[in-house]
């Protein structure tokens, strides 16, 4: 087996928390040495997991030759300077998502980089949950039928904790539901269903921060449409549910068996679903045991990420999502949040736009 890739974490905030046991877990990726401008949270985090390497500048790590990808932890208004830099210095990238702050930033990244061997990804880790993988193929083997819609909830207490992030309540430092949270989902609608969203709308209401809870929908070139409802006030949750002519299917993101597939003239409440339902939790249950120290079904999705991206490197193989799905995302949500100002809905372009 070759030697392991090593691996340079920038923040050591809460992205830190859920990436930093995936990328331990992997055989294929090392964590070679931290940075954060906070000399607690990267002295905690450094003795935590036994890092010597430990940098307040974070220019030193990436020019560190030890270092072959950087991973970018920080605010979004940071990461368009900090990935510029880490693909400069010839490392490869992975940039949390909102992949930066605007478009312009955005066009100049993917120019910049555009000649370079550099694999870059954004942390859409969604794309790598089990129940979103199993969800994409149903509907692309026809199982579902016709989409007619999706529907969606991302919830949790965020804003009603002590150490909620400045940049989340901020829209132009990248923070508010609208982008930061629901740019996941642009870029899920997309994925599963393999078409363009044409067509943007929002509502949102502003507490302790901009956009604190939000409703965004949409129509995709296909016609069907999407929606879903973020908040960082509700208790924790987290589900997408699709709706198609043949069949719908739920999957329920915190839950180890928590995909469920309905036929048309079925219903949740039949005997015959319960029993099969007990049946599927039954055989997953040896997985779930085993998933669990590395954060269960959930936490696995940053892990089959990293699992992918480092496979990419090793491999010389295109990876996904790429600076262009981080681009079309964040295009999305600067027109959702137009769309929540303004009362309108959104015409987006082919280009995102
Ligand atoms: N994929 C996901 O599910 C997921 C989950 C959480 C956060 N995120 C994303 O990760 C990014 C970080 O979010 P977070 O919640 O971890 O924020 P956070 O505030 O908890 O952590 C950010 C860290 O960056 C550090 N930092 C700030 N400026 C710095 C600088 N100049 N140099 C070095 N370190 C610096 C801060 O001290 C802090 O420790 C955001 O883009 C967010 O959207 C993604």
């Amino acid at each position: 087996m070759s030697s392991p890739i090593s691996v340079a974490v920038i923040g050591c905030g809460y992205a830190a928390e859920v990436h930093l046991p995936a990328i331990c877990s992997l055989k294929q990726a090392r964590l070679t040495a931290l940075a954060d401008s906070d000399s607690t949270r990267l002295e905690a985090m450094a003795n935590r997991y036994g890092i010597e390497r430990r940098h307040l500048d974070w220019r030193e790590l990436i020019h560190d030759p030890a270092n072959q990808v950087i991973a970018v932890f920080t605010p979004p208004h940071l990461h368009f300077e900090m990935t510029r830099e880490a693909v400069r210095a010839g490392k490869h990238v992975m940039v949390e998502k909102p992949l930066v702050a605007d478009l312009a930033e955005a066009d100049r990244l993917i120019e910049e980089t555009s000649s370079s061997r550099a694999k870059i990804t954004i942390g859409y880790n969604l794309r790598f949950h089990r129940q979103i993988r199993q969800l994409r193929r149903l509907i692309q083997d026809g199982a579902l039928g016709n989409i007619e819609f999706v529907r969606g909830v991302a919830t949790s207490p965020t804003a009603l904790r002590e150490n909620f992030p400045d940049y989340r309540r901020k829209r132009e430092l990248g923070g508010g539901v609208v982008i930061e949270l629901a740019v996941h989902y642009y870029d899920l609608w997309e994925h599963l269903l393999d078409t363009r969203l044409q067509h943007v709308t929002a509502m949102s209401r502003s507490a302790e921060g901009d956009d604190i809870t939000a409703f965004v929908a949409g129509r995709m070139a296909s016609g069907a449409l999407v929606s879903a409802e973020f908040s960082l006030k509700a208790t924790e949750q987290h589900e997408i549910e699709v709706y198609g002519d043949r069949a719908r299917a739920k999957a329920s993101l915190y839950r180890f068996d928590g995909l469920r597939v309905f036929a048309l003239g079925t219903h949740e409440g039949g005997i015959g679903h319960r029993l099969r339902h007990l049946y599927d939790a039954a055989m997953r249950l040896p997985e779930a045991l085993w998933t669990a120290p590395a954060g269960g079904v959930f936490l696995n999705s940053f892990r089959q990420q990293w699992r992918h991206f480092l496979d990419c490197i090793r491999y010389d193989r295109p990876v996904h999502p790429d600076l262009t799905d981080g681009r079309r995302s964040l295009a999305i949500a600067l027109a959702a949040v137009r769309a929540a100002d303004s009362g309108r809905t959104m015409q987006l372009q082919e280009d995102g736009q």
